[in-house]
């Protein structure tokens, strides 16, 4: 889709630190795009970024396999941050042999001692605290450059050209420790690169409007409602762009929450006016996926299902040519990555396109954004707030959240236990207060007591998580008389479960979903 004209390109070297650099320059309401450091150039010259930043790299400059920069990107004379494998890498690419193992590796913080006020470092106090992550250093920095700052422990912790606008830290800006990183980025991208910072959701919705009409012409768009934010954000945005030219499929695989279908299928229709329509298909996914166990077999059964659905909604009607997604930018990074933490771990779904046989184009208007900017574009476009915070909920549904053989007794059990769960949190004010909440059903049965009766029953493990963009997460600390009252009510209330246990595993090493 349409590429905002202010932007800046970050180059991916692997560091796990790559996206923070691009959450920090967006909360500046600045534009910004990863790429895999050896992207072709062509894809992200048009228009030309108006500055680029070298990111960190878990490898070193020396090494046999070592990414490299693409010198014709100097070509270019837009303003250059590199920012510690990304300075050593400007070093390197002059001087090779400039940047050596260091005697100790450098991890932590430490405290800048400003050599050159102003430019790169304005506003930025002597003694701010920076955090290192480095094992190599600059032995000899090219004579072109000047060190604007050093540590007790590193000579060369900032450097600039004395010709050209490039720069260097070897400090890491994006993470939070680096207290002076806002202010340092903020210095890049504004005073170096002259950018005005005027990337706001009302901008990028004109954008993403003109750019859907362009794109589309006079053809047609099926969008796939999942019930959650981002395809309603994509299906209002292409609903303004081209009215009726857009149909909705909002499909029941049996795999929603309690009483999910009929409520979501409401809003679309009532609150939304979009043009929706509600398919039961609940008999076919579940006649496929009863008895599978395996997880990515899961995934792959309910894609394609959802194709053929698709496919039978649209019949032979040729105007369809485009399919739209809620494709987020996490998704997208973790499949275009190099080499990073990103490496593919569960496949989702709605990322890669889709099989060749249905023959449509995809249109993703948010596969640029972060979950908290599609939640602003979406107060944006006035889809109501309870709608808007709802918390993420992943393609396949509770088919990834029943353990082992999926079955529709199985479902309905969990279906069950996550109401209550998700109710009791709304009703003790703690719904908002997760990034997302869920309960999964074990394939484990245990013996319990229940009056005088012996039970064999299954558990249910509950799942809440604080985190900004579901690339990382902690477990919520919820008040242990609210999940008293919760395992209560669900060992009371769903015959079939008699154990409930709280699951306290971050991501990482966890991943949100247990499957
Ligand atoms: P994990 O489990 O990888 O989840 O920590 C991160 C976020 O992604 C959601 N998720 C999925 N979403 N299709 C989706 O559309 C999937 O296959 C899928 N798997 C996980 C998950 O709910 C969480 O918000």
């Amino acid at each position: 889709m349409s590429r905002h004209n202010e932007w800046i390109l970050i180059l991916d070297y692997g560091s796990q630190f790559t996206q923070l650099i691009a959450r920090r320059l967006r909360e500046f309401n600045i534009y910004c795009e990863i790429h895999p450091y050896n992207v072709d150039l062509k894809e992200v010259s048009k228009p030309v970024p108006k500055g680029i930043i070298l990111a960190g790299s878990p490898k070193s400059v020396n090494d046999t396999d070592a990414p490299h920069l693409q010198t014709e990107i100097k070509e270019w004379g837009v303003p250059i941050l590199g920012v510690c494998y990304g300075l050593q890498l400007l070093a390197h690419t002059e001087i090779p042999g400039s940047v050596e193992k260091a005697e100790k590796r450098e991890f932590g913080r430490a405290h800048l001692i400003i050599d050159e006020e102003g430019g790169l470092l304005k506003d930025v106090d002597d003694q701010a605290v920076v955090w290192m992550s480095h094992g190599d250093h600059i032995k000899e920095l090219p004579s072109s450059y000047k060190i604007i700052a050093h540590t007790n422990n590193a000579s060369v912790a900032a450097v600039r050209h004395t010709e050209e606008q490039i720069y260097g830290v070897q400090f890491h800006p994006e993470v939070a420790h680096t207290a002076c990183g806002k202010q340092i980025l903020h210095n890049f991208a504004f005073d170096i690169c002259g950018l005005s910072g005027d990337w706001t959701a009302s901008s990028f919705i004109d954008e993403q409007i003109e750019a859907i009409r362009e794109k589309v012409g006079n053809d047609k768009v099926l969008c796939a409602l999942s019930g959650g934010v981002d395809s309603t954000v994509v299906a209002t945005i292409i609903h303004k762009a081209i009215g009726d030219q857009l149909e909705c499929v909002f499909v029941d695989n049996g795999l929603l929450r309690k009483g999910e279908f009929n409520e979501v299928l409401d809003l679309y229709i009532k609150d939304l006016k979009l043009p929706v329509r509600g398919v039961d298909a609940s008999e076919l996914f579940l006649s496929r996926l009863t008895g599978v166990s395996d997880p990515e077999k899961k995934r792959k059964i309910i894609g394609v299902s959802f194709i053929d659905v698709f496919e039978k909604e649209i019949g032979d009607d040729a105007d369809f040519k485009y399919l739209a997604q809620g494709t987020l930018y996490p998704d997208v990074i973790e499949s275009i990555s190099f080499k990073g933490p990103s490496a593919t771990i569960k496949s989702h779904h709605n990322v890669g396109g889709l099989p060749e046989k249905m023959k449509l184009d995809l249109i993703e208007p948010v596969r640029e954004l972060f979950k908290d900017e599609v939640r602003d574009v979406g107060r944006e476009l006035g889809i109501p707030e309870h709608f808007i915070s709802r918390h993420p909920f992943p393609g396949p549904g509770l088919g990834i959240r029943v353990i082992g053989d999926l079955s529709k007794e199985r479902l309905d059990l969990l279906r069950n236990a996550d109401r209550i769960f998700i109710d009791e949190l709304k009703d003790n004010g703690l719904y908002d207060e997760v990034w997302q909440a869920l309960a999964v059903l074990l394939p484990v049965q245990s013996v319990g007591v229940m009056g005088d009766e012996r039970t064999y029953e299954f558990t249910v493990a509950l799942r809440a998580v604080t985190s900004i963009d579901g690339m990382t997460a902690d477990w919520a600390h919820l008040p242990y008389e609210f999940l008293s009252h919760v395992s209560g009510r669900i060992i009371n209330e769903v015959k079939g479960i008699n154990r409930v246990v709280y699951d306290i595993s971050s991501k990482p090493p966890a991943t949100i979903e247990w499957e």
